[in-house]
Order: C-alpha cells, then structure tokens, then sequence
C-alpha cells in the first residue's frame, strides 16, 4: 500500500486517463451506443445465497483494531498466526465494505452507475479470493484449515486490482447524487468517509502482510517533510512556472534532546508523506496563483512556513501559506469528496474529465482523504483560512505507538462528525 500512497496520484492519473479514453476518444455515436450496450451488460454481480450469507457471518463480526505497537511487533508471530489474523480481519472488513454498498445505496442504484459497479464486483471478487486463500470456500474465520500457505499472491492481486479505488467511488458516487436528487451530498461524504476509513485499515493490514515493516520505528518527520517540499517544488514549477519558497523549521519541548527532536516517532511514513504532499500542493498552487494575479517579487515573504513541534506526546505540523485563503463560497465543501476545482460535466460524459486537473490537485479529494489518513491513527486535520491573506493547516499525530491505534468506522463516526466549519470571527473560519 506504501507504494500505493506514495503514488496516489500517479493512481488517480492513471484511472482518470483510462476513463477519459473510455468516454472521449470514441468519436462516433454507434461507438458510444456499444460501449454503453457493453456496460449494461456488465451489470451488477449477483450474489448467491452461499456467498452471501457467508458474507453476512463476517459482516456481523467486529472489526479487531490495531495498534503501531502491535504492527511493530506483529512480525514476530508465527506464519500461521499472521496469515490467521489478515484473512479474519480482511473478510470481516471487507464483508462490512460490501453490506453498505447493500443497504445504504442498493443494489439497483449501483447497477444504474458503471463506476459503482466495477467497484461493487471487486469488491465481492476480492472477498471471495480472500476467502479462497483460507482453503476453502465455505468455512468461517475458525475453519481455514491450509493457514500456512504463503498468502502473499492473493494479497498482491487485491492490492493491485483495487488500485484505483478511491476515483472509481468518488466519480461513481458524484454521478449518482446527479441522477438521484434525493440523495444528499451530505450521505454521500459520511458513506464515503466510512467506507474509504474501512478501505485505509484493509489496506495497511495487507501492505504489513506484503513488506513487514510498514511502521517506521524512527519516522522522521522533518526529514520527510524535506523530501516532500522539494517534489511539491519542482511539481509546482513544472505545471505552474512558479516556484514556491518552503521553509521547514521543527521545535520539541523535550528538554536536551539532541536534533531538537526532528520529531521521529513510530509512525507508517507513506501515510504523513500522503498527507503533507497534499497539504503543500494545496499551499503551491494558492502561492503560485496570488504570484501570478498580483504580479509580485517578494516571493521570499510569500514563502510556505512549515512548523514542525514535538513533545513526548505529541506531534504537531503547522503549514502556513500567504495564498489568498479559501474564498467563502469554496469554504463548506473542501471536506467534500464531491467538490472539485474542475468544471462540471454534463451526465451523459464523464465525470473525469481532467480540464483543470494536474498532479498538483483539482480531483478533490486531497483535504478529506488526508484527514481520514490522519483520523486512520487518532490524529486529526484542521484549516484556518484567513480570506484574503492566507491559509493555516494544522496537523496533530499522537506519538506513542501504542497510544496509534486504529480507528474503525464504528468508532470514527463521532469525530469525523464533530469536525464541521464553524464561523469563529467576520473574516475568519475553521474548517
Ligand atoms: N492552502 C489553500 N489555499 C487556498 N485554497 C485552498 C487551500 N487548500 C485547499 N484549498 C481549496 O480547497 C479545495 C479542495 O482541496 P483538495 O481537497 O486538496 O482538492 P483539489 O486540490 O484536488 O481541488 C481546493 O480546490 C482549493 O479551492
Ligand atoms: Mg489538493
């Protein structure tokens, strides 16, 4: 999955590039007519009762969570007892992914939308080829009875079938709030939230399968940040022209500690690489554009500050731009998965079209996918935008891995509603 964060957007490219040359490039209408005809047919997969009442035995089952600690640890435990453990939670997980695809948007309503469909059907496939690698296909999670095989190809092939994911669902579900008025953005962003939160912690398990040292004990946060503010950099300047000034300073409040604590703590690397990547680019292209309309030279005082502090506890990054700020009327949808800078398209094309998007964002889905990542890990995400000025984000991370546990939908629900904007002052909100 590290691969898969770290790459993320090259994902969301590469199935965006695949959408538009799906819808685009048949230029002739007969063309269209076929690939519809074609779409249909790839319809919904219906499930027998076998299949579907196993998936309900997992779907009832909770969730275990884990802790850093515990992926620290979980190496040392035999072969049996790992391959145990990911087949359970996964098909426990899983099984949970495709009971609200079941019951909060139905089945009919998936079938109306090509994209839902692709991900309903890997959805069910991946079960299925998770519950094939116990051994056997009707059992439960106390009889897989071939738990010593190695598991890793199975592994492997959901991870790469399920790659892009996160674009098929978000450009699914926009699709599907267009057609069916009565369903409500707000819906849409707690199913997505949940189900994509669900999706971070199957993934993390699987990647921990993969590679086993998923967790860095000793993740450097201001030596990570370095390396993200040079790729935002040079991203920047290659799609904008402009290249933003980041300057990275980190404090700890820990007495005689020896870098100041560069803040290191045990925490999985490619999750705060995703989250600060996004944060920076959104600051980049805010920069670059207040640089463009304004004319300026003082790009020195236009710099991008990032603030980096430390205690035992916690960790904390500040990123601080002078980019403008949010402007009001974007302000209640930046935690949306259905806003996007890009313009909209009429039903009948398709939802990706990429007019307005790069790799430096405009997919939308930067700000709520990076807090899930921080919530994933009891951390949090907030945004200060000071309108006309310029933008504060607020990263908190716990610290001690045994503190970094988990977070399952069940659980999450509450802070994630707790998080809306709220007006603080005339010129001020948080978000
Ligand atoms: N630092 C910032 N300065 C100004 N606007 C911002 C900033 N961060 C986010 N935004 C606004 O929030 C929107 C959503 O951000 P995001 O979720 O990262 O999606 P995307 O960048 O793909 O549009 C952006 O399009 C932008 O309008
Ligand atoms: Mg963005």
């Amino acid at each position: 999955m590290l691969r898969g964060l770290g790459c993320i957007n090259v994902m969301r490219r590469a199935a965006v590039s695949l959408e538009r040359s799906r819808f685009l490039s048949s230029s002739s209408s007969s063309r269209i007519r076929s690939r519809r005809r074609r779409r249909r047919e790839e319809g919904v997969r219906e499930i027998d009762e076998d299949l579907q009442a196993i998936i309900h035995e997992y779907d009832i089952q909770l969730a275990r969570p884990r802790s850093l600690a515990e992926l620290l640890e979980a190496s040392k435990n035999s072969r049996e007892e790992i391959n145990h453990f990911l087949r359970h939670e996964y098909l426990v997980r899983s099984a949970e992914r495709i009971s609200m695809f079941q019951e909060r948007i139905g089945v009919e309503r998936i079938d109306q939308v090509p994209e839902l469909t692709r991900a309903y059907n890997l959805h069910v496939h991946c079960f299925e080829a998770m519950l094939e690698a116990g051994g056997s296909n009707n059992n439960n999670n106390n009889n897989n009875n071939n738990n010593n095989s190695d598991m890793t190809p199975v592994v492997q092939n959901i991870v790469d079938q399920t790659r892009s994911m996160v674009p098929l669902l978000c450009t699914g579900m926009s699709r599907l709030v267009r057609r069916d008025g009565a369903m409500s953005s707000l819906f849409v962003n707690q199913f997505l939230n949940e189900l994509l939160l669900n999706r971070i912690g199957s993934n993390v398990l699987m990647s921990q399968y993969l590679s086993s040292n998923i967790v860095d004990p000793q993740c450097n946060v201001t030596a990570i940040c370095g390396t993200v503010a040079r790729q935002v950099r040079e991203l920047c300047a290659q799609e904008t022209g402009y290249k933003p000034h980041i300057r990275i300073e980190s404090h700890s409040s820990i007495e005689n500690d020896p870098n100041q604590v560069t803040a290191s703590f045990a925490f999985i690397p490619g999750i705060l690489s995703y989250i600060l990547q996004e944060l920076l680019k959104n600051s980049a292209v805010a920069t670059a554009k207040q640089q463009q309309q304004q004319y300026a030279r003082d790009d020195i005082q236009k710099a991008i500050a990032v603030v980096i502090c430390a205690d035992e506890r916690r960790v904390m990054i500040h990123i601080g731009d002078k980019g403008g700020g949010i402007p009001f009327e974007v302000g209640q949808h930046i935690w949306s998965y259905l806003y996007t800078t890009k313009k909209p398209q009429p039903d009948d094309t398709t939802t990706t079209d990429t007019n307005n998007a790069s790799n430096l964002g405009g997919y939308g889905v930067g700000l709520p996918l990076s807090r899930l990542y921080a919530n994933y890990l009891g951390g949090s995400i907030k945004l200060v935008s000071l309108p006309g000025y310029g933008t504060h984000a607020y990263v908190y991370l716990p610290r001690l891995p045994q503190h970094l546990v988990e977070v399952v939908p069940e659980r999450a629900n509450s802070s994630l509603e707790e998080d809306p904007y709220w007006v603080v002052k005339k010129n001020e909100f948080i978000l």
